[in-house]
């Protein structure tokens, strides 16, 4: 039997997996401009993804003999593909923080769940280091656009 705190602990990652469900999802609906034909299909992506773990994490809780929660945190809604975009890598850096302590937790207790939550992991890092990727490009496009207007 999982400890109580383990199952909180992926009770908190499952709340968090939905709520990237959702936001990641309103960002695919509402974004609109030249951009959306880029983004909007990549956060619908990042919406299954999430999906996709909360699937492998409600699973496991209800393995592990406690119930997987159906709410989640609220969404940060925004029209703006910038602010859409810091949202997403803050979003994805909190998930790399939930997966790293329940990692601590299972460890040297559920061998099998370690595994299965350091592969998740890597591919929430690789959602902050993509997302790191996009806005320092976006970054440094705002500055030429400042350098140019200046001129
Ligand atoms: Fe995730």
């Amino acid at each position: 039997m999982a400890s109580s705190e383990l199952i909180d602990k992926l009770n908190d990652i499952l709340r968090w997996e939905w709520t990237g469900v959702a936001q990641y999802s309103q960002y695919s609906f509402v974004l609109t401009g030249i951009w959306r034909e880029v983004y909007s299909g990549r956060f619908g992506e990042s919406a299954s993804e999430s999906f996709g773990h909360a699937k492998q994490i409600g699973q496991k809780i209800t393995a592990l003999g406690g119930v997987p929660v159906v709410e989640r945190d609220p969404v940060k809604q925004t029209g703006s593909l910038h602010e859409m975009l810091m949202n997403s890598l803050c979003f994805e850096e909190t998930a790399v923080q939930l997966y790293q302590e329940a990692l601590a937790l299972a460890d040297g207790v559920d061998r099998p769940l370690v595994v299965m939550l350091e592969e998740i992991l890597l591919e929430e890092q690789e959602g902050v280091d993509e997302f790191t990727l996009i806005l320092r490009d976006y970054d440094s496009g705002e500055m030429a656009d400042a350098v140019s207007n200046a001129g």
